[in-house]
């Protein structure tokens, strides 16, 4: 899934639906050479501390205040990028073996990693407002799983945020049955409109360890993420940090540290918001001019995906190749799904410039007009309005 996105991003003249990263930000050099200079060289030559910078630390502790969560410098581990940070915690909280609850859909590097693991994936459906809560208790009390893996702000694939009312849900069917969560929150900053504070504001049993990353907002090349890790759990993940890479590069970590510092990164959100705001409105648009209107989408107040929901009987494997065909890369929604066995849905970023939202949009329009008015599709199983998932949990072992 990986390797073939990046390729793609890489092809001139293809319009990537499937690739989910900010417009780079145009002072970076500039900062980066300053943030280089301003130090004597030999600072980046010794190693350092496993849980990163101290001066970021601070700097990222004061950030999270403005998403409403207060945290000491001190629980924070800066990582090699949040996919790291997905890897140490799921390590430490999964053996093989073990029950793991996801969001079905969730995202594909999460699912690959627990499958590594020798985990045992319960994929929960997602309801318009986030996991449903009725099957979630239900697994928690059936199965006892190690761990609750959720991306409760503008999920990745949907574009859903969980409301203030459901995360107080979640925490307390955690708490009730002493499941950890794992709380992703890759999307942290791009929102449009104001958000819930993140389950980690409301966990006073060091239940939650949260992740986030400067990938979605700066640089996914910089590979700079942090973990916020309370309680005994800290050093247990610190000590996995050291066996995997000792620490996170010092010259990307010195480079965020500065773009922080410099103010460059509270104006370049700013624009980054405004920017994805109107992407994802002309994305809206060309939906509504190009889509056949038994299709539905999601309606995300911020990230960079939203998800679209097709016919049951829709061929996707083709459209998608056929779109591939005209220079339009497209990710199939399976692929969010554990055991890959979704339903049929894609998942298209809208950070794109708009002429390419207009044109490729307008290709897969055609395309799914073409095998729509096929014949293809059993009008009587098109998907509700509003309706997230029409998936049943899915029991998955490896
Ligand atoms: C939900 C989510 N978590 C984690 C990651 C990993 O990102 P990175 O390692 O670049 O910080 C991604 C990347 O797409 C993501 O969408």
């Amino acid at each position: 899934m990986y390797t073939p996105l990046v390729q793609a991003q890489t092809q001139p003249g293809m319009i990537n639906f499937g690739y989910g990263y900010p417009r780079p930000p145009k002072d970076i050099n500039l900062i980066a050479r300053r943030a280089l200079r301003q130090d004597d060289a030999d600072i980046f030559f010794p190693h350092e501390m496993p849980q990163g910078q101290l001066t970021l630390c601070r700097q990222i502790a004061q950030m999270l205040v403005h998403q409403g969560l207060e945290v000491f410098p001190e629980d924070l581990i800066i990582t090699n990028g949040s996919q790291q940070g997905l890897s140490l915690a799921m390590n430490y909280y999964v053996q093989p073996g073990d029950w793991v609850i996801v969001e079905a859909p969730t995202y594909y590097g999460a699912i690959s990693i627990l499958e590594n693991l020798g985990a045992k994936i319960i994929g929960i459906p997602m309801t318009g407002e986030g996991m449903n809560l009725d099957l979630l208790e239900q697994y928690l009390h059936s199965h006892r799983p190690k761990l609750i893996y959720t991306i409760s702000t503008f999920h990745n694939p949907t574009g859903l945020t969980t409301t203030q009312n459901h995360r107080q849900q979640l925490l307390a069917l955690a708490e009730k049955y002493e499941c950890p969560i794992l709380e992703d929150n890759a999307y942290e900053g791009i929102n449009f409109d104001a958000v819930p504070a993140p389950i980690k504001a409301l966990d006073k049993n060091n239940l939650v360890t949260y992740l986030s990353t400067f990938s979605k907002t700066l640089m996914p090349g910089l590979r700079v993420g942090y973990m916020v890790v309370t309680g005994k759990h800290y050093q247990a993940i610190i000590e996995r940090k050291l066996l995997h890479d000792l620490h996170t590069s010092s010259i990307s970590q010195t480079i965020v540290s500065e773009y922080l510092a410099s103010g460059h990164y509270r104006r370049h959100l700013s624009r980054l918001r405004t920017d994805n705001l109107q992407s994802r409105n002309t994305m809206l648009q060309a939906l509504e001019r190009y889509f056949p209107e038994e299709i539905r989408w999601t309606v995300p107040t911020g990230g960079l995906f939203l998800w679209v929901q097709l016919p049951d009987d829709i061929p996707i494997g083709t459209i998608r190749k056929e779109a591939f065909a005209q220079n339009v890369y497209l990710v199939c929604g399976s692929a969010f799904f554990p055991d890959k066995q979704g339903y049929r849905a894609m998942r298209l970023t809208f950070c794109l410039p708009p002429e390419e939202i207009e044109q490729g949009i307008s290709i897969v329009g055609k395309l799914l007009k073409k095998y729509i008015s096929k014949g293809c599709v059993d009008t009587e199983r098109l998907i509700v309005k509003h309706r997230i998932s029409n998936y049943q949990p899915l029991v998955h072992s490896s």
